[in-house]
């Protein structure tokens, strides 16, 4: 811990409300994988804030679209057209496989509020106006603004915050059976993460999406996917409901959209496209001409890196030392995850222990409540740094 931490953490506690607590550590610098604090100490990161940095820290591709954008022009609002916004749309609705359009918006819980609205616009317009309700699942995480935190599955983290939004109702995940029985002629969306994420790294099976597919079908409900963990190839393809082969109607983007700018997106394909008219929503920054030129050098760099490619060997390297530590010495009873979107369930109550000793140790890991520690590195990650990894996680496994 360097010098200056101490007055940074000071103005910290100080001035900014304390709805996070944080880490003991002040990061100046990234490269690629490695970060650096105020004392010049390296650090291989395992978090890449939160699965936002994807392509790595620094990249110099993002930081020269963003630093030409910024002397041309930095915002109009969106009462005009803006270069990049249209072609990023496009850029993304070929990475989906085409037929899409986008909404811009900033954050991840901006897009859960977008696709909210749009599912109700929708099943209005479908069903009448009684068709507002969404089904999502036990566990999820997609935001904490009012919508996105009615739709999350999650008491503990809606409770001080009731009345919540009414029209939300929560099923277990992999269970059909339980998602089928919720639906009603209201209900006008299933909302899902194919994997969950902020809920402990739990992925939806492969047969219970393609049956959710088919149950939207015969339903008439819209599928809705919230990719704002999963995309840009944290799970090897673009967006992870295409490894499991089952296209949504509705998709959530952020974080990895612009390598750790505040962007965010919904897309859209048929009817789903449809729903929204001018005026029925909105955001004064969205889609702006930097965070836009942010993303197409961001998503030009992913492909032509074949990031998802790595994520997906190098997921598998990690996974496999991961299931080697669990046999090994038993503190791991679980590997969850796809790709470079995985996480250990630890058999004893000591998962914060745990994260604070692989960062002494100069290893970047987050721990998820007690039992569980995720690893979301940058898709740069290869299995010589995956091998610092379970190295240091063995030892902590083995001390604390
Ligand atoms: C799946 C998912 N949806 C939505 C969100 C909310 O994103 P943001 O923090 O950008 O609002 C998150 C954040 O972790 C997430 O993981």
């Amino acid at each position: 811990m360097g010098a200056h931490y101490d007055e940074i953490a000071r103005l910290d506690a100080a001035y900014v409300l304390p709805t996070y607590a944080r880490k003991p550590v002040l990061f100046v610098r990234g490269e690629g994988m490695r970060l650096y604090d105020d004392d010049g100490r390296e650090y291989l990161d395992f978090v890449s804030g939160i699965g936002a940095v994807n392509l790595g820290h620094a990249h110099p591709a993002v930081a020269d679209a963003v630093a030409v954008q910024m002397r041309t022009l930095v915002h109009v609002s969106n009462l005009y057209q803006v270069e990049h916004r249209a072609a990023l749309a496009e850029r993304l609705s070929d990475l989906a496989g085409g037929g899409w359009k986008a909404f811009f918006c900033n954050s991840g819980t901006e897009a859960a509020e977008g696709a909210i609205k749009l599912a109700r616009r929708w099943g209005k317009a479908r069903r009448g106006e009684e068709c507002v309700e969404i089904v999502s699942a036990e566990r999820s995480f997609h935001g904490r603004t009012m919508a996105a935190l009615s739709a999350t599955g999650q008491a503990s983290k809606q409770e001080a915050f009731a009345p919540l939004l009414p029209g939300f109702t929560h099923v277990p995940l992999n269970d059909i059976e339980a998602l089928s029985a919720a639906i009603t002629e209201r209900t006008c969306a299933i909302m899902l993460e194919p994997v969950q994420g902020e809920g402990g790294v739990y992925p939806c099976d492969e047969d219970y999406l393609a049956a959710v597919r088919r149950l939207c079908d015969e339903r008439d409900v819209l599928l809705v996917l919230d990719e704002v963990q999963t995309g840009f190839f944290r799970t090897g393809p673009a967006f992870a409901w295409q490894g499991y082969g089952v296209r949504p109607d509705v998709m959530m983007l952020a974080k990895g959209l612009a390598n750790g700018l505040p962007a965010g997106a919904v897309l859209a394909s048929g009817t789903a496209a449809e729903a929204l008219g001018p005026g029925d929503h909105g955001s004064t920054f969205g889609g702006g001409p930097v965070i836009a030129a942010a993303a197409l050098a961001t998503i030009d760099a992913l492909v032509a890196e074949r990031l998802g490619e790595n994520a997906l060997a190098t997921g598998a390297v990690l996974r496999t030392a991961l299931e080697e530590i669990a046999t090994r010495t038993g503190a791991v009873t679980e590997v969850r995850g796809r790709g470079l979107m995985l996480a250990v369930q630890l058999a004893e109550p000591r998962a914060q222990a745990v994260a604070a000793a692989c960062l002494e140790r100069g290893v970047v890991v987050n721990a998820i409540g007690d039992s569980i520690v995720r690893f979301l590195p940058p898709l740069v990650c290869s299995s010589t740094e995956t091998a610092i990894l379970t190295d240091a996680l063995s030892a902590v496994l083995g001390a604390v």
